[in-house]
């Protein structure tokens, strides 16, 4: 076997919304180890400036930089959006990110190309959905919302709560009329799918889990990196374990019952 199909693939998320991307991973790529590091300790990313945002993402790459992957997975879009480029430069194994596989694939489904993106503040703000769409397909509209109280409600366990759907309709109903393609553009995102569809019912919904697990594949496809592995490890470390993060994490993941997050410092050594 290549010595590169039996490396894990690392992927970092600000918290356990990541764990969206690696159901989607498990799904598409069956045979793959991986490594998951949540950094619960600074959740949530999308709240804070993009030079904090991007030294979290500096101290998850390096901490999964030690497991020797071949592949790493920026599986959250607020890091993607700040931070992909350098993580790219700085490291010499491939730095997928969230951002441009969605940009793609919304582009794909678009007739209209009218594209909408949620995500969160700090996402929306860099408009890094806007530039990439753009450099691909430069006739598109492009409109950003941010919601940032979707993230807060979601890790509540709000998810068919009627908060949820009051905060949504605030969110979302603007957007009717405007696009014909929503990107969701946050980890968090795919776990309301059903109240985002049943608000926007003629939108095509684009969810960047799935789309960054088909460019993953495509990649290790490319490079014959694949795993042929019959019994691929899956290892979970969050910087922080609080109460309902296995409860959360277990709920995103119902086909892994009996997950459990390790804990791990990272050194806050600051990036220059
Ligand atoms: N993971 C973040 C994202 O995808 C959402 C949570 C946060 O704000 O940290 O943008």
């Amino acid at each position: 076997m290549d010595t590169q199909q039996k490396k894990p693939i690392g992927i970092f998320d600000s918290g356990v919304g990541g764990l969206t991307v690696v159901r989607a991973m498990m799904e598409l790529l069956p045979s793959e180890s991986f490594v998951y590091l949540g950094d619960t300790a600074n959740l949530p990313y999308g709240e804070k400036s993009a030079e904090m945002v991007r030294q979290y993402a500096f101290h998850n790459a390096r901490f999964l930089q030690e497991f020797d992957i071949k592949v790493m997975v920026v599986a959250c879009n607020t890091a993607s959006s700040v931070a992909l480029t350098d993580l790219q430069q700085a490291f010499d194994f491939p730095v997928i990110g969230v951002i441009e596989p969605a940009a793609k694939e919304a582009i794909k489904v678009s007739s209209s190309k009218k594209i909408g993106v949620i995500g969160t503040k700090r996402t929306i703000r860099t408009q890094m959905y806007t530039h990439k769409i753009h450099e691909i397909e430069p006739q598109a509209t492009v409109v950003g919302k941010a919601c940032p109280l979707f993230v807060p409600l979601i890790e509540e366990g709000f998810l068919h709560h009627e908060a949820m759907t009051l905060i949504a309709r605030e969110y979302l109903v603007p957007l009717r009329g405007k696009i014909d393609t929503l990107i969701l553009g946050c980890t968090h995102y795919p776990l309301i799918r059903d109240t985002i569809q049943s608000l926007l019912p003629e939108v095509h919904l684009v969810d960047s889990a799935y789309s960054t697990a088909r460019e993953l594949r495509q990649l290790l496809l490319e490079r014959g990196w694949l795993s042929p592995s019959l019994t691929p490890s899956r290892l979970f470390y969050a910087t922080d374990i609080t109460e309902h993060l296995n409860t959360l994490a277990r709920m995103i993941l119902p086909e892994m019952p009996f997950l459990t997050f390790e804990e791990v410092r990272l050194a806050s050594t600051p990036v220059v």
